[in-house]
């Protein structure tokens, strides 16, 4: 697994009608990391997400992965590579049950139902949906049907998992139970690219986080680092923002991102309160 390439965007631009949405967008994804995307709404999160995804087209720029030019990739050919984009909107089929959404994706992947099967047993467990197997997609809360959207996704078997806004609409207990999953898709080696304008729920899971307004990246770095730019506290946190206990404390600096700032110290955050 250690030789998983990281994935990169390199000045990614689009434009629509004239007007240049995302501005020239650089990022670099390590496996295993949990990245966030913070901006306002508008700022461009979802037009990057999708470019990364191959489901947009961007103006000019280019994705790799490790060294493979994968800008001309369609989005099946990019999920085959392991980068899969879910989408904010909901993507069950909801007159079908838990497991029947599980099983037509699984349909398409693999040819053998016992294989199905014990795949679509062993995703339903991880994600907590055992119990809800049988029930009607459309009868699920919103962070169950949020679980049900990410097990299916795991069918792909993704590297690159990219959520958009997964906490949107989602209570504060759930997405702590949210983050925990997140966090258990970090131990496969998966990374985990998380949008949101919420700072506080973004920031006690992610690694590293890049804030980005008006189609640029303002700046990025671990959320300590990023709480104390003065420049992401003017444009998009807001002057009296203050890191409180929403530090991840579970955040790896296991020595292999090379992206990281000198400023970063290794080891765990010990500000905790509990
Ligand atoms: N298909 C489109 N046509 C024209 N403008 C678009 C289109 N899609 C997005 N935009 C504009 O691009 C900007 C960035 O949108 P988006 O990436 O969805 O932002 P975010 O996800 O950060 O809220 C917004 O101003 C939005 O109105
Ligand atoms: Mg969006």
């Amino acid at each position: 697994m250690s030789s998983m390439p990281a994935l990169q965007a390199k000045n990614l631009k689009k434009s629509y009608d004239g007007r240049f949405v995302v501005k020239g967008i650089n990022v670099t994804i390590e496996p295993g990391e949990i990245i966030g995307f913070l901006g306002r709404n508008g700022a461009g999160k979802t037009t990057t997400f999708q470019m990364i995804a191959g489901l947009l087209k961007p103006n000019s720029g280019s994705v790799y992965l490790g060294d493979k030019n994968i800008t001309r990739f369609s989005a099946p050919q990019r999920a085959h590579e392991g980068i899969t984009y879910l989408p904010q909107e909901s993507s069950v089929f909801l007159n079908a049950t838990v497991k029947n959404n599980l099983r037509l994706i699984l349909e398409f992947q693999y040819a053998d139902p016992e294989e199905r099967e014990k795949i679509s047993r062993r995703l339903l467990k991880e994600l907590g949906l055992e119990d809800l197997a049988h029930q009607k997609a459309y009868s699920l809360s919103g962070g169950e049907r949020r679980r049900l959207e990410i097990c299916r996704s795991l069918v792909l078997d993704p590297k690159y998992l990219f959520l958009d806004e997964p906490f949107t609409g989602i209570d504060p207990l759930t997405i702590i139970e949210l983050q925990k999953i997140l966090r258990t898709l970090k131990e496969k080696k998966i990374s985990v690219i998380i949008s949101d304008h919420n700072v506080r729920d973004t920031f006690k899971v992610v690694d590293r986080a890049y804030i980005i307004d008006d189609g640029q990246i303002l700046i990025e770095g671990p959320p300590k680092q990023v709480a104390e730019s003065p420049l992401a506290r003017e444009k998009f946190l807001g002057k009296d923002f203050t890191l409180g206990d929403e530090i991840n404390p579970y955040s790896s600096s296991g020595g292999r991102r090379k992206t990281l700032s000198p400023k970063v110290s290794p080891g765990k955050k010990k500000n905790r309160k509990k």
